[in-house]
């Protein structure tokens, strides 16, 4: 059994070790520059996880577990252009630092190496950890153009409901790919594979809740991206979905004049009415349910106690992330 930290540990060395050509240069150096800036690298530790709750890690884990991460980081070069995002991690994106182009073939040499490594499981169930990925990924791209329809929508017909379709597709179906991946590769029967995909889900959503959250109340400083970055791109994240549900009627036409310009103290007029209207301290319980849910979800799971450690660790260090 391995503890959260060294599966952590481990991982990171393993992203340390990919080598990528050394030209074209503006490609691979911009390939690189991403992938050094750092990250949680919470996908992989969940596969890896999933692993290790019926299993020892196998070798098939490590190699999903890039798949996974090489996946998410190609998203999150493209997002950042979709989101006009400057800084990611700390440093410029890659779109700001290279340029558009560069940062959309980087994305795409990301994406395709992802494949390369889900290619390389050897497992007996390698065409279900095969199709479950690419079903993954798919639905990672249908949850980010919902994204920006829903960012495009008129404010009034956004209901709670369609933001959580939204970040499920988006966030939670990834977490929960990862972990029933690592599942299918410890062993697990079809019963727990799917009992460990709904925990990934919730925890998934609550994930973006806490992502949502800290884009308006965290420290830049911490979060290394711009503060009210979803205020400025009018996006739907649950703080403005709420904030208009349970604001007065004076407060929802405030909400929709300061979403519907582009003045200087846009960011910081909105930030007001998420606390005026109680949005912020919704959220922050919603986040708590969603991670009891998962919570409880894991406790179904026919596995020793020891065994789910490590992944109860995990949720706490969750809980209480900054970024
Ligand atoms: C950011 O993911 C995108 C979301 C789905 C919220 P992370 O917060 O996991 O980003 P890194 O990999 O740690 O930078
Ligand atoms: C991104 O959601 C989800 C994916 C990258 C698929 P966000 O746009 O909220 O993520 P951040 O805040 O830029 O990391
Ligand atoms: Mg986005
Ligand atoms: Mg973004
Ligand atoms: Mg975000």
């Amino acid at each position: 059994m391995f503890s959260l930290k060294e599966i952590l540990v481990t991982f990171q060395q393993r992203i340390e070790e990919l080598t990528f050509p050394v030209g074209p240069v503006h490609l691979y150096d911009s390939i690189r520059y991403f992938l050094e800036a750092g990250g949680k690298r919470v996908r992989p530790a969940l596969c890896l996880l999933g692993n290790q709750l019926f299993d020892d890690i196998q070798e098939d884990a490590f190699q999903a577990g890039i798949a996974i991460e090489l996946f998410h980081n190609y998203s999150l070069v493209h997002d950042d252009i979709m989101d006009s995002a400057p800084l990611r991690r700390g440093r410029p994106t890659v779109h700001m630092k290279y340029n558009l182009s560069v940062a959309l073939l980087a994305g795409d040499v990301l994406l395709i190496n992802a494949f390369s490594y889900i290619h390389q499981v050897q497992h007996i169930r390698q065409n279900a950890v095969r199709v479950l990925f690419s079903n993954t990924t798919i639905q990672v791209c249908d949850g980010q153009q919902m994204d920006l329809n829903l960012a495009d929508s008129v404010l009034t017909r956004v209901s709670y409901a369609d933001y959580l379709e939204m970040i499920t597709m988006k966030t939670a179906v990834l977490l929960a790919a990862g972990l029933q991946i690592g599942a299918m590769i410890g062993g697990a029967n079809k019963k727990s594979q799917e009992l460990l995909y709904t925990f990934g889900k919730y925890l998934g959503i609550a994930f973006q809740l806490q992502d949502d959250y800290l884009d308006t109340f965290g420290d830049p400083a911490l979060t290394g991206k711009q503060a009210g970055g979803d205020i400025m791109e009018n996006k739907k994240t649950a703080l403005l979905v709420k904030a208009m549900e349970m604001g007065s009627p004076v407060q929802q036409r405030s909400l929709e004049q300061t979403i519907g310009n582009n003045d200087a103290d846009k960011v910081s007029r909105t930030t007001q009415l998420f606390q005026d209207t109680g949005a912020d301290r919704w959220l922050l319980a919603e986040i708590a349910h969603y991670t009891a849910l998962a919570s409880d979800c894991l406790t179904t799971i026919d596995v020793p106690d020891y065994r789910k450690a490590p992944l109860i660790e995990l949720i706490d260090m969750l809980l209480v992330r900054k970024y």
